[in-house]
């Protein structure tokens, strides 16, 4: 299995620190999963962005590709958002990294059947682990990282829904 494991934060005990894993493809981060993280930390102190393996989905972009653009995007948040990832479950990468919580972002009604299964199954396989679902702002209702790709691979313009960088790897991706 690979995966990376964030250690606990300097000078904390692991109970002090309210740790949240917010798990997804990432490909590519939007500015619909930004607003969900800047959200999430208001809530919780340290957020793992954690990109995960969905057997469903073939992803255009690399895992190191997907990664570094996450980064990228919370280069000036300190270690408050930590970037990770595992092609293992995601509760038992939310064990080792001690969080206690997985953050979801709900988009609209269609997204409930999906969310509602899969937070009923990480439960199953882990009690200690909850699930919590932030609403996606309005203005980022509608997008998704497939509809953004479609986009961008017929030269839509896909300006001001994901973060500058991400739009120039898409253009690089479809040249
Ligand atoms: N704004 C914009 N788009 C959003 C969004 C938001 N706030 N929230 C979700 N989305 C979009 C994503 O871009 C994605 O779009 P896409 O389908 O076009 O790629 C879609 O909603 C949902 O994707 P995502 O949040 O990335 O979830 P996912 O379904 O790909 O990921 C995993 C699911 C990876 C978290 C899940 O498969 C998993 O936990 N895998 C690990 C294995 C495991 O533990 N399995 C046990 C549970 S069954």
């Amino acid at each position: 299995m690979n995966e990376t494991c964030i250690s606990s934060p300097p000078g904390k005990q692991n109970g002090d620190f309210r740790i949240a894993l917010y798990p997804g493809t990432f490909d590519p981060i939007t500015n619909g999963h930004i607003d969900i993280i800047e959200r999430g930390l208001q809530l919780f102190d340290r957020i793992i962005v954690t990109v995960a393996v969905n057997v469903q989905k073939t992803p255009l972009f690399s895992l190191e590709e997907r990664c570094t653009m996450i980064r990228e995007c919370f280069k000036d948040t300190g270690n408050r958002v930590e970037i990770g990832y595992t092609d293992g479950l995601i509760v038992n990468y939310a064990l080792k990294n001690n969080a206690r919580t997985i953050i979801r972002g709900l988009r609209a009604i269609s997204d409930f059947d999906y969310e509602f299964q899969l937070a009923l199954m990480n439960r199953r396989l882990e009690r200690t682990v909850e699930t919590v679902f932030l609403m996606t702002a309005f203005r980022w209702i509608y997008i998704s990282s497939s509809n953004i790709k479609n986009a961008a691979r017929c030269k839509g313009n896909v300006t001001g829904l994901v973060p500058e960088h991400v739009e120039r790897a898409l253009k690089e991706k479809f040249a």
